[in-house]
C-alpha cells in the first residue's frame, strides 16, 4: 500500500513537471508564433525584425536562460505587463533599432521614386562673385556630406556624378565656387561629389594630368563608382540650372556660352572649360594627355582623342550652356602645345591614363569638397 501511494505521489510529481514544461513551452510557442516578447507598439517593424533575425523567435524562455542578470517586470504605457531581461533586452532594442534604421533606409531607398528627368523649377540663376569666407559657405549647406557629397533626400538619382576641380592657387575661388556649384546641382537632384585636385609641386600646371588624378581618385572614393565626370574650371559658374550636369551617349561641352568670350564659341573644337563624359567615353580615349604643362592645348587633344574614337562634341543652345567667369591673371601659354597637338594620334595609347603618374600627398574630406593634393613633377 505504502509503495502504492509512493508510485502515486510520483506519477503526480511527474505529471506537474510535465505541466509546468507544458506552460512553459505554449508561452514560449505563443512568443514565437506571434505575440512580442516584449512591447513594440509599431507591428509593422516587429514583423519585419521576425522575417529578418531569427534569435528575435527564440522561445521566451531561451531568451531568459541567455540573460545574465535578473528579470523585472514592468508595465508598459498601454498597461501590459511585460518580462524585461535588463541585459538582454538593452542589446536586443539596441540591435532592433540598429535593425530598423536599416530596414527603414532600405524600404525609403526602395520605395523612393526615381527623380524627374528634368527636375522642377529650373532656369536662369545669378552668381554671388564677392569675396566671402569658407567657413561661413560651410555653414549654409548643412544638407552636403563630408566630402561634398551629396545625394536628394526625396528620391533616386539618375545620375551619379564627379565634378573635378583642377586647381592651385586660387584659394579666392574656392569658396565663391563652392557656395554657387552646391545650391546649383542640389537643384538638379544629380547624387555628386566635388573633387578639388590640387598640385602640389611648382613645375607649370598641368591641367590634363590634374583631371586624370581626379578621375582615378575620385573612382575609389565611390563604391560602385561614378558614372559620369564633369571636369571644370574653377572660375566658371553656371548661369542657368537647365544647364544639367549629367552625361549623354556623346562628350558635352558644357560651357559654350562665357561672357568673357562675349557668349560666342571661339570655334567649334573648344572642349575647354567645363566639360562632360562618361566612364566610358573617358576610359576608351585613355582619359587626357599628361604631356601639356602650362596654359593651352590639353582639351584641343582631347577633342582629337574624342574624334579618333568616332565620339563627337554635343553643347546645349547657347542661352543655356551660360558661365559667368571669376577675375584672374591670365597664364602663360604652352609654346610647345601646337607640335603635341600633331602628335596626339599616334600618342593616344601611350599618353594618358594608362602612363598616369603621381605622388600622392593625401586625399583629405573637408565637409564641403574632397582635396586631393599631388606632387606630378615635370621632371620626375
Ligand atoms: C587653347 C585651348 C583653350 C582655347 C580657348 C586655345 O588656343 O588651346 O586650350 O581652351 O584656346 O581659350
Amino acid at each position: 500500500m505504502g509503495c502504492g501511494r509512493r508510485a502515486w505521489m510520483l506519477k503526480l510529481l511527474l505529471l506537474v513537471v510535465v505541466a509546468l514544461a507544458a506552460v512553459e513551452y505554449l508561452f514560449g510557442l505563443r512568443t514565437y508564433l506571434g505575440t512580442p516578447a516584449f512591447n513594440i507598439t509599431q507591428s509593422t517593424i516587429e514583423t519585419d525584425v521576425r522575417k529578418s533575425q531569427p534569435w528575435f523567435n527564440l522561445p521566451l524562455f531561451i531568451q531568459n536562460t541567455l540573460s545574465q542578470n535578473s528579470t523585472q517586470s514592468m508595465t508598459g504605457q498601454n498597461g501590459t505587463e511585460y518580462v524585461r531581461t535588463p541585459h538582454l533586452l538593452n542589446k536586443i532594442m539596441e540591435s532592433l533599432r540598429n535593425l530598423v534604421s536599416e530596414d527603414t533606409t532600405q524600404v525609403n531607398e526602395q520605395s523612393m521614386p526615381v527623380c524627374d528627368e528634368v527636375p522642377p523649377d529650373l532656369g536662369p540663376v545669378t552668381a554671388n562673385k564677392t569675396e566671402m569666407e569658407l567657413d561661413w559657405v560651410e555653414k549654409k549647406y548643412p544638407e552636403v556630406d563630408s566630402g561634398g557629397f551629396y545625394s536628394p533626400p526625396n528620391c533616386t538619382a539618375r545620375h551619379k556624378v564627379a565634378i573635378i576641380v583642377p586647381f592651385r592657387d586660387r584659394h579666392q575661388h574656392l569658396a565663391i565656387f563652392l557656395n554657387h556649384m552646391h545650391p546649383f546641382l542640389m537643384k538638379q537632384q544629380i547624387e555628386y561629389g566635388i573633387f578639388i585636385v590640387e598640385q602640389n609641386d611648382t613645375s607649370a600646371f598641368n591641367r590634363a594630368k590634374l583631371m586624370n588624378i581626379g578621375f582615378v581618385e575620385s573612382q575609389k572614393k565611390k563604391p560602385g563608382g561614378w558614372q559620369c565626370f564633369i571636369f571644370h574650371d574653377i572660375d566658371l559658374l553656371p548661369l542657368d540650372s537647365r544647364n544639367l550636369y549629367s552625361c549623354p551617349e556623346q562628350p558635352r561641352h558644357m560651357s559654350a556660352s562665357i561672357d568673357k568670350l562675349k557668349f560666342t564659341l571661339p570655334y567649334d573644337g573648344i572642349f575647354g572649360g567645363v566639360s562632360a563624359m562618361t566612364l566610358e567615353q573617358f576610359t576608351k580615349v585613355n582619359g587626357f594627355s599628361n604631356r601639356y604643362w602650362g596654359w593651352g592645348g590639353e582639351d584641343d587633344d582631347m577633342f582629337h582623342r574624342m574624334k579618333k574614337m568616332h565620339y563627337h562634341i554635343t553643347r546645349y543652345n547657347m542661352s543655356i550652356a551660360v558661365y559667368t567667369m571669376l577675375d584672374h591673371e591670365e597664364s602663360a601659354p604652352n609654346p610647345k602645345r601646337f607640335k603635341l597637338l600633331l602628335e596626339t594620334s599616334k600618342t593616344l595609347e601611350k599618353d594618358g591614363l594608362s602612363t598616369l603618374k603621381y605622388d600622392l600627398v593625401h586625399v583629405e574630406q573637408h565637409h564641403l569638397y574632397t582635396h586631393v593634393l599631388a606632387n606630378i613633377d615635370e621632371r620626375s
